[in-house]
Formats: C-alpha cells, sequence, structure tokens
C-alpha cells in the first residue's frame, strides 16, 4: 500500500493470474486484493500510473501511486487500513489528485468497501458455502454478459424476417437460455425438452423424459445447448429433432470443449471454446448443485474424488 512507488505494469489476464503471483505485492492484503479480482475474472494491473502532486521546477517532490487499476471499470484502487493517521494524509493526498486530474476515478478501499465494490458491479459475492469446491473462474459474469448479446445480435441477423423457435435441453440450459432469448429482437417461441443422462445401470442409451410442447414441423429450429462435449448427446437430438421435419435446424451452445469430441458434430454459434476441464456455474451442475454462480468456473483439483469417497 506505500502510494509513492513506481509499480511494474502488468496487465494481467484474470484466469492466467490464478495461482502465478508474478507481481511482487508490498502488502498480503493487496495480494489478497488481486486473488479476489482474478477469483471473479476482472483484470487488473497493480501500480500502473504514479500521479505526480507537487513538483518544485522540474522535480517532482510529492506523489500518489495507487494501487490497482482496473480497466474495465476505469476506476484507480487504494486499499487502506482504518489507521487514522495514514488515513488522514491519504485522504489529502486523495484531494489534491482529484483536483489535478478531475477526470481520474480514485476509490479508497478498506476491505469492508472492496467486498461492496465488487457486489455493486455485479461481481458478487455469493456466500462462502455456495462457492465450496470452486477454483477458478474461467468465463466471468461480465464475459458471459458481453458474448450472449453478440451471439444474440448475430442470431437477430441471421433469423430476420423469421420466428425461430429456440429449443433447450433441460437442465442446464437454463440461465444460458433465459438470457440468450432477451438478446434475440424477433418473435421466438421457445420449447424445452429434457433427456436422461448416461446410467450404467439401465444402459447407456438416451431417452426422452420431456419431449417438446409443440410440433416444429415446417418451423426453423434454434437448438440451444450448455456445452457440447464428446458431442454424443448433440448427436442424438439433432438426429431425433430432423426426423421431426423442421425448415431449418440450427445449433447455438454457450460452451464448446472441442478438445473432447468424439462425434462430429456441427455447431453455428458458440459462446466460448473452453479447455478439456469438468465446468460448473451458470446453469451447469456437479452432483445438481452450483447452478446458480453467475459465472463459470472449474473445480479444485481433488475435489470431485473427495466427494465421491464421501458419499460411499
Ligand atoms: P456430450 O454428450 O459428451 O457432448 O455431453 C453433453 C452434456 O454433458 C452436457 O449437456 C452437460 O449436461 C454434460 N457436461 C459435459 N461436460 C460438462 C461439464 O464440464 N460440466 C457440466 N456438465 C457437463
Amino acid at each position: 500500500m506505500a502510494s509513492d512507488r513506481n509499480g511494474e505494469t502488468t496487465d494481467r489476464a484474470p484466469a492466467e493470474a490464478v495461482g502465478t503471483p508474478a507481481v511482487r505485492f508490498a502488502h498480503e492484503s493487496e495480494e489478497e486484493f488481486a486473488r479476489i479480482l482474478d477469483f471473479y475474472g476482472i483484470s487488473w494491473q497493480y501500480e500502473p500510473r504514479t500521479f505526480p502532486l507537487r513538483t518544485d521546477g522540474d522535480k517532482v517532490v510529492e506523489a500518489f501511486t495507487p494501487d490497482f487499476y482496473l480497466p474495465d471499470i476505469d476506476t484507480y484502487i487504494e486499499l487502506t487500513t482504518l489507521r487514522q493517521d495514514l488515513m488522514t494524509e491519504k485522504h489529502r493526498k486523495l484531494r489534491t489528485l482529484r483536483e489535478i486530474y478531475p477526470g481520474v476515478e480514485v476509490k479508497l478501499l478498506n476491505k469492508r468497501d472492496y467486498l461492496r465494490l465488487l457486489a455493486k458491479y455485479g461481481f458478487g459475492p455469493p456466500s462462502p458455502r455456495s462457492i465450496e469446491g470452486v477454483h477458478r473462474v474461467l468465463v466471468s459474469a461480465p464475459q458471459i454478459r458481453r458474448r450472449v448479446k453478440e451471439l444474440g445480435a448475430q442470431i437477430t441477423k441471421d433469423y430476420a424476417g423469421r420466428t425461430p423457435v429456440l429449443v433447450g435441453v433441460l437442465k442446464g440450459v437454463a440461465c444460458f437460455m433465459a438470457d440468450l432469448m432477451r438478446q434475440v429482437s424477433l418473435p421466438v417461441a421457445i420449447d424445452f425438452m429434457a433427456i436422461s443422462s448416461f446410467d450404467n445401470v439401465n444402459g447407456g442409451y438416451v431417452r426422452i423424459l420431456k419431449d417438446l410442447d409443440e410440433s416444429i414441423d415446417g418451423r426453423d429450429v434454434l437448438l440451444v445447448e450448455d456445452i457440447v462435449d464428446t458431442g454424443m448427446t448433440l448427436n442424438h437430438l439433432l438426429t431425433y429433432l430432423r426426423a421431426r421435419k423442421p425448415a431449418s435446424l440450427k445449433v447455438c451452445t454457450l460452451l464448446d470443449k472441442r478438445a473432447r469430441r468424439l462425434v462430429d458434430v456441427p455447431l453455428d454459434y458458440v459462446g466460448f471454446e473452453i479447455p478439456d476441464e469438468f465446468v460448473i456455474g451458470y446453469g451447469l451442475d456437479y452432483g445438481q448443485l452450483y447452478r446458480n454462480l453467475g459465472f463459470i468456473a472449474t473445480l479444485k483439483p481433488g475435489w470431485m474424488e473427495e466427494q465421491a469417497a464421501q458419499a460411499k
């Protein structure tokens, strides 16, 4: 939190910043703050800029270097303790900085404040229990929002003049479908199917647990999926839907785990290609949990094995 140092300028991609603290922090609280930012997928820079406050000729005699810069919200953050003697000095410097640089947004935060700030910008925080087992955020809530908006715009353009039916497969698609359909500026119908997942006991074939409510004969169908992994589920569904004679049939998936593909399936719209990792959140579950997280994350290494051992 020393404020008069020249720090390194390191713009960090949130996902890769986790667990690889290449930046040398002056204080533990700064490192903790950086970890919270990483967890929520917010990009940050550590001490990227020093603001001269007072000069004597060419010489800078007083300067201020805020701890963090958050490019997504164009805001500098200075972390503080609640020690009154330090606070008074910092407040004085901040007042000067705001006078000299009126366009620069700097926020002074103590620990309670910064959790509130994160909540205000829609990054959480979720309760510790709801994120037990979560390792790191792979796709953050703002990234999802941006991409869903782009997909909605593309679909709107491609289906102009038509009334498509968005078909979702329960339950993983719940969040994506709810957000995507509101980004499509066309008259659309929605319908849902539910299928059994593979079960070792009763044999490995896909069963339809809930069929479409309406006929899709002659309709433009857009199958909306949460994730395509091996492609076997999607392949089965496409065969099933094609037999119902839609005028057209396309696929929109939020996530594509391409590295795991066993069956080649056509994907018309893809939100994000992700690496070969099991992911949860934003509708996706592990043991029916985590669907309510606003972001997509990985599980802690060994978490599944631990849970399976406990269930025995
Ligand atoms: P596929 O048939 O192997 O492509 O699997 C597709 C289905 O498996 C998805 O609709 C999900 O329900 C589930 N699935 C695959 N990968 C994941 C994951 O990483 N997290 C949660 N569910 C997954």
